[in-house]
């Protein structure tokens, strides 16, 4: 890999791509040239990067030629497709689609959980799905500390996770609203204002979780290399534009006081602690929208649970930030630091 890279952004256009630019900029990443890749509907028109205009061009079997790094974000039937076609001509592809994060072949990385999965990579590394990510990182440092025995998280998850037009629907439907126009559905097939309902992956008809469930909890054991922990998951989409929150009830093989907690939280990176009771104020999705760091709060022990050994926590983290792109700008991070080695 050369070192500053040639990289390729596929699905520039979308939620996630835009954000890419936006990281790719903010952090200063190094390259020597950039491609910007989309579907045929979007090739000629252009984007604003650093300052320079660059024109989309539709993502081909030939977009990789001289590339060193792919990051990717065009949904899993062109990551299957196209990742290993990059990878065959030696771009390593970072790939925020579901399509290879369990194959026991291909990294599956949080940085701040484990970055020592890099070096195993075979032309792709895998972006873990967004709450797995943001549930990760805060429980990775309290279960280095005592042992997480069992999971029980339920999520509130924002509409940026189903990609720029579910905002763009989410954001018609309140116009519709206040207009007092029928409600534009063609996402969701539902109305979404107001309303919350079980996220809209596909649901097993044998076992009754989703997909989006099913994926944190195989997701979590593979990033934590522990197939011993247990984790059940409870998966929702909200009206809100593009930061998830999350309920986490922990249960530890040790006992670790509320208080021990909070400070192992607050040194954790990728961590900041939001979490006053006396002012009520604890994680927001508004307050984590474009931000870095998973919000953590609502730190408390769980009563229910043998003195010291369950907590309770709320999370908020910026779905398309460190959900998505921020997570993969990292890991394309890391794999310069080595090539500078
Ligand atoms: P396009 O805008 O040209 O359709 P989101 O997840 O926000 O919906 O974004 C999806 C991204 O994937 C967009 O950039 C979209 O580009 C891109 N995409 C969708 N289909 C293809 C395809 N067949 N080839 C390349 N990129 C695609």
């Amino acid at each position: 890999m050369r070192n500053p890279p040639n990289i390729a952004i596929a699905g520039v256009t979308g939620a996630v791509g835009q954000e890419f630019l936006r990281i790719l900029e903010q952090r200063d990443f190094p390259f020597a040239s950039v491609k910007m890749l989309a579907s045929a509907r979007s090739a000629g028109k252009t984007v604003v990067f650093k300052g320079d205009t660059y024109t989309i061009e539709e993502l081909t079997e030939d977009s990789f030629d001289g590339v060193d790094i792919g990051l990717f974000s065009a949904g899993g039937s062109i990551s299957k497709k196209y990742a290993p076609i990059a990878a065959a001509k030696g771009c390593v592809v970072v790939d925020n689609s579901s399509a290879f994060r369990m194959d026991p072949n291909t990294p599956l990385v949080v940085p701040e959980v484990n970055p020592q999965d890099i070096d195993k990579h075979n032309g792709i590394i895998a972006n873990p799905n967004c709450s797995t990510i943001i549930m990760n990182v805060p429980v990775w440092p309290l279960h280095q500390a005592v042992g997480v025995k069992r999971v029980v998280v339920s999520t509130y998850q924002a509409a940026s996770g189903a990609g720029a037009a579910a905002m763009a629907e989410l954001e018609q439907q309140a116009r519709d609203w206040a207009a007092g126009n029928p409600l534009t559905q063609t996402i969701f097939g539902r109305q979404y204002i107001w309303n919350l309902f079980s996220h809209n992956s596909d649901i097993d008809q044998a076992t009754g979780y989703n997909v989006e469930e099913t994926k944190m909890i195989k997701e979590t054991r593979k990033i934590f290399h522990c197939d011993a922990i247990r984790v059940a998951a409870t998966c929702v989409r909200v009206p809100v534009l593009r930061a998830h929150c999350e309920s986490i009830n922990l249960t530890f093989d040790k006992p670790l006081g509320a208080e021990d907690a909070r400070a192992i939280l607050e040194a954790a990176p990728g961590v900041t602690v939001v979490d006053d009771r006396a002012m009520n104020k604890h994680p927001e999705p508004l307050e984590a929208s474009h931000k870095d760091d998973v919000l953590v709060g609502r730190i408390r022990a769980d009563l229910s649970q043998d003195a010291g050994y369950g907590l309770e926590l709320f999370v908020s983290g910026d779905q398309i930030r460190k959900g998505a792109a921020l997570n993969a700008v990292q890991i394309a991070e890391l794999l310069l630091e080595r090539v500078a080695v």
